[in-house]
């Protein structure tokens, strides 16, 4: 089927809203970014579905508290939800996010949503900002969430569940000849202000959130961590993501929405179904309220894409370790 058929037809599947574990009025859930967009619509149904915490995680207090307030009177929950802060462009942050993760006394779930697209170049710890809060900051919270969700898997006798959101924009076939043509530290490549192209930097993040979690499904199964390790793609929706592009990009985005995008709630149902998914989602990609390995590129499964994944994850390691934030995997992988 050509790619723009199929796009059309995904873009217009019908989202049922997942079902809510039957342990939901005792759970607890973390979603990123959840202070707009596809964040704010999955912590807003989690709250109506009942679950006991929602921790909001956001980098400015004042939106995560506006949005709080806006679940609360749409849900008519007056005292649900919470609001953490964290910035994804200070891996310190994550840490002492982090912390506190570590003091609950239950995770559920983790939905890391937040991210972003720019179209100016602009570093942040050395590190080009998309690559930074989309990857690097991202997986640094799921390793240092990993051991709670773990922890909670194994004292609730249930599965857990985290949730990268990552984009179908990363299957683009262009996207095998440009990762392939990184040259040395894929997160140094990446960083580069001469070689910065937007609108290839935002989807290279997303793929390359995709070979972590490949990598890391790989190294830690499910049957060890009973945490569910999966990533989702929204599809195209409404939303605020193209605030930092050009004129001409929001333009361009704001042609494309009005033809096929989704509400952000629409998209947001496909993050809930990622974050209930049992075993059969492990390690693996999600779209349409559906396991879709079947839309993975062959390229990313065959010798070459495993051989870059374990590139990618190698570089992210050690990157986590040189600046400071270190995961020591085989001690993750024993709990
Ligand atoms: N919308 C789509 O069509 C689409 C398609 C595929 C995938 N996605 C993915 O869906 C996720 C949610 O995006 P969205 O469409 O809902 O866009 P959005 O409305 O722009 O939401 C992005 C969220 O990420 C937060 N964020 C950005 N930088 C951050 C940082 N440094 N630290 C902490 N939080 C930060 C934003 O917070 P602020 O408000 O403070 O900036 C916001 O809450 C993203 O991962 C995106 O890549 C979206």
């Amino acid at each position: 089927m050509p790619k723009i058929t199929k796009f059309v037809r995904d873009q217009y599947t019908t989202l049922p809203v997942p079902q809510p574990p039957a342990d939901m009025a005792s759970a607890t859930y973390i979603v990123t970014g959840a202070n707009s967009g596809l964040g704010l619509e999955c912590a807003k149904h989690l709250v109506r579905m009942g679950a006991r915490r929602v921790i909001m995680a956001v980098r400015s207090r004042s939106k995560g508290e506006t949005a709080l307030s806006a679940i609360r009177s749409a849900t008519g929950r007056p005292h649900a939800g919470e609001v953490w802060e964290l910035d994804l462009a200070s891996p310190d942050s994550v840490e002492a996010f982090a912390r506190r993760v570590d003091a609950l006394d239950r995770l559920d779930g983790l939905i890391a949503n937040a991210g972003v697209a720019m179209s100016t170049f602009e570093l942040v710890g050395g590190m080009e900002t998309t690559v930074m809060v989309n990857v690097i900051s991202t997986m640094l919270l799921a390793f240092r969430t990993l051991p709670k969700l773990s922890e909670w898997a194994r004292r609730g006798g249930k599965l857990t569940n985290l949730v990268i959101v990552s984009s179908n924009t990363a299957l683009e076939p262009e996207l095998e000849q440009k990762v392939a043509s990184l040259r040395g530290d894929v997160f140094d490549a990446l960083s580069v202000k001469e070689g910065f192209a937007p609108f290839d930097q935002y989807p290279m993040t997303k793929l390359l959130e995709i070979f972590a979690v490949r990598q890391l499904a790989s190294i830690i199964p499910v049957s060890t961590s009973g945490v569910v390790v999966n990533t989702v793609n929204p599809g195209l929706c409404y939303s605020d993501l193209d605030r930092n592009l050009g004129t001409m990009a929001r333009l361009g985005m704001a042609v494309t929405r009005r033809v096929l995008a989704r509400t952000s709630e629409q998209g947001s149902r496909t993050l809930l179904h990622a974050a209930f998914a049992g075993p059969e989602s492990y390690g693996a990609y999600c779209s349409e309220c559906q396991v879709k390995e079947s839309d993975i590129p062959a390229w990313i499964t065959s010798a070459v894409g495993k051989s870059m994944q374990k590139r990618v994850w190698t570089d992210l390691l050690k990157r986590l370790e040189s600046i400071g934030h270190g995961v020591d995997i085989e001690a993750l992988a024993a709990k």
